[in-house]
C-alpha cells in the first residue's frame, strides 16, 4: 500500500500514518523509505488532512469478513512479487495492495486453456501456482477461472479437436487441472457463458466449439468431471449480460435460469451462478429482474457470486472526477441491492487497479472512451490510491447481509463409473434439441489417456 508522501507532515505524523493505516499489520514487508525534507520544530504550514485509512481493518477484505463475505479481485500473477512477499521484503505496491485488499483472488487470464495447455499433451501450471503460492502466503482463497469455455483455447485446439476425440480432450483437462489444484480452490468457474440467445436455439446454447464438438451435454459432464476430481470446491457457472432490465439481458437470465433448472433437475453438482457484473456508467442500470434472479437461485438452492465487476466508463463525458463520481455510484446502487440478498456470499472486482483493469489494456472499441483518456473503473487508480469507488464498495459491503458460513461442498457424484466418456456417441449439435434428451448424466471415470498429476502443495 502506498501511503501519500506529503511533504508538510513530520516523520512522527507520518510514522503514525503508516501504522494507522495498517502498514505494519495488514501483510509481512517493510516500510517504505521515509521521505526526507527538512524538520523544522515550528512548522507554520496548514496541518494535512488525516491520510485515509484503508489497510489493515479497514480495508475492503476486512470489511468483508466482518459481514461474513469474501471480497476480491481479479488478478495478473506475472505482476506480483512472490518472493519478495514470502520474504518480508517487498516493496512494490501492487503485490501489496492486492496481499492487503483482496481475501479471494482469481487468475485473469492464468488459468484459461490457452495459459495451461501450451500443446495437446503437456501443460504448464507455473504462473497458477504462483498465484497459488501468494494466496497461501496471504492467507487469501482461489477461484479457478475457467474450466469450460467458448474463448481462450490455444492455438493448436482447432487443427487438434475434433467429435471423435472432443468429449475425452474436456475430460483430460478438467481432470487433470481440478486434480492439480484439489483442495485449494474454493470455486470454479466450471461452465463460462455457455449462453447466447442470438444463436436462435431453444435451449439458449451457445454455438461453442464445446457444444459442437461434443453436444449439448457437454455441460453436465465438465461439472461431474470437476465435482469428481476435487470434490471440496464449490463449482459454478459463470455468464455475462443477465444484470440489467433490458429485453435482451432478459431473455438471456431467462435462459440462464432455464439451464440451472435443467442442471439441478438432473442432479448435476453445480453449487453457484457467477453474474459477472461487467456494468455500464450510463445506459439502464440493474434492478428488479437481477433481484428474481438471484431470489430463484435461492429456491434452487444456489449461491450467487458476483465474479467480474467494473464499470465501464467507455460512453460517459466529462474528467476524471465525472468518472470517479459516476463509477462510485453504479458500485453503490449495485452492490446495496444484491449485497442484501443472504445468498451472495462473494463478490470480486475484475481487478483492483485502474492501471491493470482490461477496460485500459485489451485492444477493443467497446472499450475506448471518444476523448481518448484512459477509464477509471475499479477501486484503485493507476497510482494505487483508493478512488471514491473502494468507498462505495466499502459502505456497501458495510450494509450487506451477515453471511451464514457456507455449506460444506456436496460430495462428489457417486454413479458408477461406466463406458468412457470418450466412446459415449455424439449428439448432433444441429439437430433441433428434444428437451428431454438433454442434460443425460454422465457418469465420469479417470480418463485412459492422461494420468492425472499429483496434488502439488502450494506452500
Ligand atoms: O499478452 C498479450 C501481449 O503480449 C500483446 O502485446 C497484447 C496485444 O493486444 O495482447 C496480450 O494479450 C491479451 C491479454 O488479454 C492480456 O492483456 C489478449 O490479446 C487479450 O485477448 C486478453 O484479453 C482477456 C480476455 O478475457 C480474453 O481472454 C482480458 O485480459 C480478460 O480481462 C478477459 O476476461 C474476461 C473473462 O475471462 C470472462 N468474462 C469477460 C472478461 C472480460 O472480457
Amino acid at each position: 500500500m502506498t501511503l501519500p508522501l506529503n511533504p508538510q507532515w513530520t516523520r512522527r505524523r507520518f510514522t503514525r500514518a503508516a501504522l494507522a493505516a495498517g502498514l505494519a499489520s495488514a501483510a509481512p514487508r517493510a516500510l517504505p523509505a521515509l521521505p526526507i525534507w527538512p524538520l523544522k520544530k515550528k512548522d507554520k504550514r496548514p496541518p494535512a488532512p488525516e491520510p485515509t485509512r484503508v489497510t489493515g481493518p479497514e480495508s475492503l477484505r476486512a470489511h468483508a469478513a466482518a459481514r461474513g463475505l469474501l471480497y476480491g479481485a481479479a488478478v495478473v500473477p506475472e505482476l506480483l512479487d512472490v518472493e519478495g512477499m514470502a520474504t518480508q521484503g517487498t516493496t512494490d505496491g501492487y503485490t501489496q495492495l492486492v496481499g492487503a485488499q483482496a481475501g479471494i483472488l482469481v487468475a485473469e487470464n492464468a488459468m484459461k486453456w490457452h495459459a495451461l495447455r501450451p500443446t495437446p499433451q503437456s501443460f504448464d501450471f507455473s504462473q497458477a501456482d504462483r498465484l497459488m503460492r501468494f494466496a497461501d502466503l496471504m492467507g487469501q482463497r482461489v477461484r479457478g477461472h475457467n474450466l469450460c469455455w467458448h474463448e481462450g483455447q490455444p492455438s493448436w485446439f482447432k487443427s487438434t479437436a475434433t467429435r471423435e476425440n472432443a468429449r475425452q480432450l474436456l475430460v483430460d483437462h478438467i481432470q487433470s487441472v481440478c486434480t492439480h489444484f484439489r483442495g485449494h480452490i474454493q470455486s470454479w468457474d466450471v461452465v463460462n457463458e455457455a449462453i447466447d440467445p442470438a444463436d436462435g436455439r431453444p435451449d439458449g446454447l451457445r454455438k461453442s466449439p464445446w457444444l459442437e464438438l461434443v453436444g449439448p451435454d457437454y455441460l453436465e459432464l465438465a461439472f461431474l468431471t470437476a465435482a469428481q476430481a476435487d470434490p471440496a470446491a464449490r463449482l459454478v457457472y459463470n455468464d455475462y449480460g443477465i444484470e440489467l432490465d433490458t429485453p435482451e439481458n432478459e431473455i438471456k437470465r431467462g435462459q440462464v435460469m432455464l439451464l440451472l433448472r435443467r442442471l439441478k433437475a438432473r442432479g448435476v453438482p453445480i453449487h453457484a451462478v457467477g453474474v459477472q457484473s461487467h456494468l455500464q456508467a450510463t445506459g439502464p442500470q440493474p434492478g428488479a429482474g437481477l433481484v428474481t434472479f438471484i431470489r430463484d437461485a435461492a429456491r434452487l438452492g444456489l449461491d450467487v457470486y458476483i465474479t467480474e465487476m467494473d464499470v465501464n466508463t467507455r460512453k460517459l463525458e466529462g474528467g476524471p472526477a465525472i468518472q470517479d463520481t459516476v463509477v462510485a455510484k453504479v458500485y453503490a446502487d449495485y452492490l446495496g441491492m444484491v449485497l442484501r440478498e443472504p445468498n451472495v456470499p462473494v463478490a470480486l472486482t475484475w481487478g483492483l487497479t485502474d492501471a491493470h483493469s482490461w477496460l485500459n489494456t485489451v485492444d477493443q472499441p467497446w472499450v475506448k472512451r471518444a476523448d481518448g483518456a484512459p477509464q477509471r473503473p475499479l477501486p484503485f487508480d493507476d497510482a494505487l490510491n483508493p478512488t471514491p469507488a473502494f468507498y462505495a464498495l466499502r459502505t456497501a459491503i458495510d450494509h450487506a447481509h451477515i453471511s451464514q458460513p457456507q455449506p460444506a461442498a456436496a460430495p462428489a457424484p457417486t454413479a458408477a463409473p461406466a463406458a468412457n466418456p470418450a466412446s459415449e456417441p455424439n449428439p448432433d449439435p444441429n439437430a433441433d434439441p428434444n428437451p428431454n434428451d438433454l442434460y443425460k448424466p454422465f457418469p465420469v471415470q479417470g480418463s485412459p489417456t492422461t494420468k492425472p498429476t499429483a496434488p502439488q502443495p502450494h506452500k
